[in-house]
């Protein structure tokens, strides 16, 4: 079987004079249904990183091969629609919509990746179900804790079947409790073959994957150290 991911000497510079090197030769080869945790300092290239994985940015050297796809060689509607269609993205911010309900908020993930409408409601419910949010589904977003807050972040990344879910510091702006929470949930979706990439500042949430890796002046290396 293809990898997941496979990521063969990207570099990513930004600016010209003198250019910041965001990515410097990073190879990554990821199996369909692993876990990785990315740590490392701030301004290492871990956001950047994700948003190349996320076909949100394009790398200046190197080959990205997402299920076998050479992105690179994609138009950005070709990526746009990849993304949409296989690729979750979950910020530390939770970027829901203030004034529309949960179910909306989720609801509305389907609008921009151009899924037919029919049953859209039931996947919404759906997806909510799977985070343990369906409760809330009238709620606002104000009206949530910061962890029921994610985890419909969370619920929405999930609407359509993405095999690769990436979450850039989910857990930063969550207490304990919550955090649990999200935790246990990453464990459930990693269990059901999702391919998950985590960044983190937590040694706690970085242990929820099984490898982990470490990012300095943007070159990614093995931990070996855990
Ligand atoms: N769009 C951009 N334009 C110019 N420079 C950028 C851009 N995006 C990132 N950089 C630079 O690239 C480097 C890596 O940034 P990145 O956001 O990937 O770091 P990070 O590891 O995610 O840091 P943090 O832990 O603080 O989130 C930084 O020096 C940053 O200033
Ligand atoms: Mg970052």
């Amino acid at each position: 079987m293809r990898p997941a991911v496979e990521l063969r000497g990207i570099g990513r510079r930004f600016g010209s004079d003198p250019p910041v090197i965001a990515l410097d030769d990073v190879d990554l080869t990821l199996a369909h249904g692993s876990s990785l945790a990315i740590v490392g300092p701030s301004g290492s290239g871990k956001s950047t990183l994700m948003h190349l994985l996320g076909c949100l940015d394009r790398q200046d050297t190197g080959t990205y091969r997402f299920e076998g796809i050479d992105v690179g060689e994609l138009s950005d509607d070709q990526r746009a629609a990849l993304r949409a269609q296989r690729i979750g993205f979950v910020f530390q911010t939770f970027n829901l919509l203030a004034h529309r309900t949960v179910l909306d908020n989720v609801m509305l993930a389907e609008v921009y990746r151009g899924t037919s409408r029919e049953g859209r409601e039931e996947r919404a419910r759906a997806a909510l179900e799977r985070v343990g949010m369906s409760a809330r589904e009238r709620f606002l977003p104000v009206r949530l804790s910061g962890g029921e807050q994610q985890r419909v972040a969370i619920a929405r990344a999930l609407m359509a079947e993405h095999s690769l879910l990436l979450c850039d510091e989910p857990t930063g702006n969550l207490d304990s409790v919550n955090t649990a929470s999200v935790l246990a949930l990453f464990d459930e979706l990693s269990e059901d073959g999702l391919t998950l990439v985590l960044v983190t500042h937590e040694e706690q949430v970085a242990r929820h994957a099984l490898r982990r890796v470490r990012m300095v002046d943007g070159r990614l290396t093995e931990d070996e150290s855990w």
